[in-house]
């Protein structure tokens, strides 16, 4: 039976000419061609498409969670979009060898044509990194001036439109918070969290005193690591110490949603926690794919400029390497591990909270 739409063939509907037309050689332009540049160009304009796909995975995840509730499949689905997101993001680490295979002096032949465009000025990029959190106090300045200084009016507003909306990171930070907490009845879920965690710090306190071979100034050292992990950890059991360690940047979690997501952590082999472990994992897997292409592309530039500067002005390999560390956007989810105990350290939950936590969506 015939279908109810006008037919259409492949190159119509991918608009292969239009697309097959957008690679112009600066190199050819100015009667120099440069084998190497259409790599060159075709390496960024597929990274810009698969920008666009997280952006489109990312937008839709962003909608799920403006919802004041939450529901299981609409959370099952946001997963699996940040899932996607991760397997292109593998795929843009992986292009970084294909472009590799330039070298530096392949790269000379055209590179002074290029002043001043850099994918520093990737509009894409920049609304990816603000849709899921990084904030612009948070970034190296460029040159003692804002990220979007060398940008059109146009891509500026872009950037900071995005900026301004509630970042993933704020709204799953607002989500974790909505969730109930384990204090129900006589179970008091945190002080009994409390005295294990103490009970283990204990325990590494006189595994160090004991130790066979540490000097007794190593010793001295690990009992001073231990105190200091344990006062971090105390402030998980006052707000207000919790806020002021917040303020100077060692926490970016509210007090609530640091709690629920070392809740979901601790007790992810509950069925009812097992979606929401795998959004934190998810939004792990992506600032660790994040932070690992942002050190293989300053490697590649190192390799492919050594110690030249950028051609968008920047110190080159050396800004993107403090990049790397300084742009993480879900380090907070990585460091509860910090708080983690063994399995069989954990209270065990009664029946009847057990039972409660199958209320759990919000
Ligand atoms: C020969 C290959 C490349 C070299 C030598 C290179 C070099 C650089 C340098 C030095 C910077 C810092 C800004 C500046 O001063 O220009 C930069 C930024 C950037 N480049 Fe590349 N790049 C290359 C390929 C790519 C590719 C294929 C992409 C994919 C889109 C890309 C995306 C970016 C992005 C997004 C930034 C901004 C990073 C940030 O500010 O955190 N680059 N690049």
């Amino acid at each position: 039976m015939a279908k109810p739409y006008p037919t259409i063939g492949y190159s119509e509907y991918l608009k292969i000419p239009e697309l097959l037309q957008q690679q112009k050689l600066r190199s050819e332009e100015f009667g120099r061609p440069a084998h190497d540049e259409m790599l060159f160009i075709i390496t960024h304009q597929t990274y810009e498409l698969w920008f666009k796909q997280i952006l489109t995975e990312l937008d839709s995840v962003l909608s799920v969670f403006k919802a004041e509730r939450i529901r299981e499949i609409e959370m099952g689905r946001a997963v699996s979009r940040l899932q996607r997101i991760t397997e292109i993001q593998k795929l843009l680490i992986q292009q970084v060898s294909v472009i590799e295979t330039m070298t530096p002096l392949d790269f000379l032949d055209f590179r002074d044509m290029l002043y001043p465009a850099s994918g520093f000025q990737s509009v894409q990029n920049r609304v990816i990194e603000n849709k899921l959190g990084l904030k612009s106090d948070a970034r190296l300045t460029y040159n003692s001036l804002p990220y979007h200084s060398f940008v059109s009016e146009d891509d500026r507003a872009k950037m900071v439109a995005a900026e301004s909306e509630p970042s993933l990171f704020e709204r799953v930070d607002a989500w974790l918070s909505r969730t109930p907490f384990l204090k129900t009845g006589g179970f008091d879920f945190w002080s009994h969290y409390r005295k294990a965690v103490e009970n283990m710090f204990e325990e590494d306190r006189a595994t160090v005193r004991t130790h066979a071979i540490l000097k007794p100034e190593e010793k001295e050292k690990n009992l001073r690591e231990i105190d200091a992990a344990q006062e971090t950890f105390m402030a998980l059991f006052d707000e207000s110490k919790y806020e002021e360690l917040r303020k100077e940047g060692h926490f970016r979690l509210t007090y609530r949603a640091l709690h629920a997501a070392l809740l979901i952590q601790l007790y992810r082999d509950q069925p009812i926690f097992n979606l929401p472990f795998q959004l934190l994992t998810a939004l792990q897997d992506i600032d660790e794919l994040m932070t690992t292409w942002r050190y293989r592309h300053s490697l590649m530039a190192h390799r492919m400029l050594g110690r030249k500067i950028g051609t968008g002005g920047s110190s080159g390999h050396q800004y993107l390497k403090s990049a790397t560390d300084k742009h993480r956007i879900f380090g907070d989810f990585f460091n509860l591990a910090t708080f983690l105990i063994p399995r069989s350290k954990l209270p065990a939950l009664p029946e009847d909270v057990q039972a409660k936590l199958g209320f759990f969506t919000n």
